[in-house]
């Protein structure tokens, strides 16, 4: 009889997802005659036992579309909101697992997931992950897919603004994402060459700032662009966050309450106050651009195609081979099995001493440090 796979795509959505699904895919059908169905929209999906078949008319067409042809979500097993509570949905998923006689389930997504599937992995589940995220902060992976194609968004979007603002002279600061980890404002910001780049693991002072903006425009620069990452900090939050006595919970807790009001308002975050404060330093004027989603949207890129189905059909070899309670991972110039128990808990944030932070101090990029 033939073998049963299970996939889902779980956390934001991410450009490369299909090509990964049908690179597992193609792999395991073509290759190894096994059987592939979806699970609808990451975990809850799962839970809720829906499911789509993929099979080769499924599988193709999807290499450059952006998103999941699957859906996604950022529910977890153990804390699922169900008739508006958090419920413990591991056992269904178990018996859904069980149900459709998988002989494993592929996970497809960022740090989040990873923990996700680790906790199935300790149910029993023959599970297996592949690394997803335009932040590329999964550990162990030398990069996740998703991020080579934001970082193309995002330093077009840079190389447009560079026009308007020599144009008008303005400081033009460009929010990005990476809410802990600041990859994609840093790479972007390099690719794009930003003046200024701001990222969570390098807290600014805004006069700092300031002062690099104004350095330029008294040697004839009269712009400047400011890459900031969305989870870019003063460091005075960044003290205040670090305060003795602060639990991990009560952070969180602030965090997301701030997260929503900013929602509801309708608001962005630090980068408008940034902006203000940076007009009001400097005396010139500043605008603030918000790049959101357009950096997860779209057609991945030739680079995330590429290792998507690279990483996708390494997948399926190591499913053949019975190889599970691992990520499959990007390293050197190969593709590696990790194990999921490595993961589970890390973040890879940018290393104070990284050699991209060291290149873009040599072409005087500041940091506001
Ligand atoms: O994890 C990817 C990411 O795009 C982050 O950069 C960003 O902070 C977050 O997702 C946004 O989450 P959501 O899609 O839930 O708004």
């Amino acid at each position: 009889m033939s073998k049963m796979i299970g996939i889902l795509t779980s956390g934001g959505d991410s450009p490369g997802l299909n090509a990964a699904i049908r690179g597992i895919g193609k792999a395991l059908l073509g290759r190894y005659g096994m059987k592939v169905i979806g699970f609808r929209d990451g975990f809850r999906g799962m839970m809720e036992n829906r499911t789509q078949l993929l099979d080769s008319d499924a599988l193709s067409g999807i290499l450059t579309l952006g998103g999941t042809i699957l859906g996604t979500s950022r529910d977890k097993p153990y804390a699922m909101p169900v008739a508006g509570k958090l419920m413990d949905m591991t056992d269904v998923i178990v018996d859904n697992y069980r149900k459709h006689h998988l002989d494993a389930l592929v996970c497809l997504g960022g740090g989040g997931t990873q923990k996700n599937a680790y906790h199935l992995m300790k149910q029993g589940l023959n599970v297996i992950t592949l690394p997803k995220t335009i932040d590329n902060d999964v550990v162990l992976t030398d990069v996740s897919f998703g991020y080579d194609t934001a970082l193309g968004i995002a330093t077009e979007a840079i190389d447009r603004l560079h026009s308007t603002a020599h144009s008008h002279h303005r400081i033009l600061v460009l929010e990005l994402m990476g809410n802990k980890a600041g990859w994609l404002a840093l790479g972007a910001g390099i690719a794009g060459g930003a003046d200024v780049i701001l990222i969570p693991e390098i807290p600014y002072d805004v006069k700092n700032v300031a002062s690099a903006i104004l350095r330029r425009s008294h040697s004839g620069q009269g712009f400047s662009i400011v890459a900031v990452a969305e989870g870019a900090v003063s460091r005075q939050v960044a003290a205040k966050r670090d305060e003795a006595g602060k639990s991990k919970d009560s952070k969180k807790k602030e965090q997301k309450q701030q997260a929503q009001e900013r929602v509801a308002n309708n608001k962005p975050g630090n980068s408008l106050h940034l902006a203000q404060q940076l007009e009001e330093l400097t005396g010139l004027e500043s605008r603030l651009t918000i790049l959101g989603y357009l950096q997860r949207g779209g057609t991945p890129s030739a680079g995330d195609r590429l290792l998507a189905t690279r990483l996708g059909t390494t997948c399926a070899d190591l499913i053949n081979k019975g190889v599970f309670g691992v990520m499959v991972a990007a390293r050197g110039d190969g593709v590696e099995p990790v194990e999921l128990k490595d993961i589970v808990g890390k973040r890879k944030t940018v290393p104070l001493d990284h050699d991209w932070i060291e290149s873009a101090r040599s072409v005087h990029t500041s940091f506001g440090d």
